[in-house]
């Protein structure tokens, strides 16, 4: 038996990957996209992804692909789409205005009770859902791409935000097999960016000061701390590392000080040091017309490892 109607707005790359999600559960999706042919070029696109996590046995849920594939509607018209769900996830390019035009519309069409959820990657949910009537329905729900490999997404509140908003979308996202990690309140590139800037803008000085190449601080990354932090995070790190957190503290805390005081203020990434850096990766991953090549290598390891994670995790 199917489940209740989820409406996604926006059939590219995440409204594709947050259909899928959506399906694996046994929601009925009704997909819409101000393009017509998007929402056509993704039906055969899920379909297509749907017979490749069969094969690698990452098909999440207990539906076959047909059976999952036969929960998806597409529809021309924004109110079908949105009409009876309970929940509706947009997924429209970040632009501030374009996202404030679809909920406004949204929200003169829907019941007071659905979820108004949104997947920007930057975009205050205050600054989205401030004009509208029903804001305090409004959240975020950031994923991390690709969703279906790297599971962890983002829930962000509006200052506000009701909490069974809150709880119901945490609900939904592990029903469909997603990690979420809610923020107390919302901040400026929420938590995975700020964390992902913090470390690429670390690294870029790294490299402008002529410490290190750009191919080298990539390998601290992939054959250092990557390797670890595939499976934890600094905190477990640090822990382990030490007889616990307060001993990590007592052993580590001046040093770590010392070398945080020293790193540089913010700046932008351009000029010399950026083309360097883009030579570096030309040499490393290939110039930019073989990069869609590239990707295939890189989804290959990511599944590869999505793989060993989901099965050691059985074990
Ligand atoms: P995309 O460009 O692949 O897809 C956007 C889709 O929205 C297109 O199919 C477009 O035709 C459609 N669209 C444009 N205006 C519309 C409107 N007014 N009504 C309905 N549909 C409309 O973009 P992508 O990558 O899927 O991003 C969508 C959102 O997800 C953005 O907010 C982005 O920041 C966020 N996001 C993207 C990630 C990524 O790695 N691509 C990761 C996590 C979040």
């Amino acid at each position: 038996m199917s489940k209740e109607k989820i409406g996604v707005i926006g059939s590219g790359l995440i409204g594709r990957s947050y259909t899928m999600l959506f399906i694996s559960a046994g929601y009925n999706v009704t997909l819409y996209d101000i393009l017509a042919e998007q929402t056509h070029a993704a039906k055969k696109d899920i379909w297509e992804q749907l017979k490749v996590l069969e094969k690698q046995g990452l098909l999440r849920g207990s539906l076959t692909p047909e059976k999952q594939f036969e929960l998806i509607t597409t529809t021309e018209s924004l109110e079908e789409c949105v009409h009876g769900a309970f929940f509706v996830q947009e997924c429209v390019p970040e632009r501030l205005e374009i996202k404030r035009n679809v909920w406004t519309k949204v929200d003169k069409i829907i019941d007071k009770s659905v979820i108004m959820s949104s997947s920007t990657s930057a975009l205050l949910p205050s600054a989205i859902s401030e004009g509208l009537e029903n804001k305090n329905r409004f959240i975020v729900s950031h994923p991390t791409n690709p969703p279906f490999y790297a599971p962890a997404t983002e829930v962000v509140p509006a200052s506000w935000t009701d909490a069974d908003v809150k709880e119901r979308t945490i609900a939904l996202l592990k029903e469909v097999g997603q990690v979420p990690v809610v923020l107390n309140k919302e901040i400026k590139g929420f938590v995975l960016n700020r964390i992902q800037y913090s470390i690429m803008g670390e690294c870029y000085r790294l490299i402008r000061d002529g410490i290190v190449s750009p191919q080298d601080v990539d390998t601290i990354m992939s054959q250092g701390l990557g390797m670890r932090y595939a499976f934890m995070g600094p905190w477990e790190t640090g822990y382990l590392n030490a007889n616990g957190m307060i001993h990590y503290g007592e052993a580590y805390s001046d040093m770590i000080l010392g070398i945080q005081q020293d790193f540089g203020p913010p700046e932008r990434m351009e000029g010399p040091t950026l083309e360097y850096i883009n030579e570096s990766m030309r040499k490393l991953a290939g110039p930019e017309e073989s990069i869609p090549k590239r990707r295939q290598w890189r989804d290959r390891r990511l599944t590869a490892l999505a793989k060993l994670k989901k099965d050691m995790d059985k074990a």
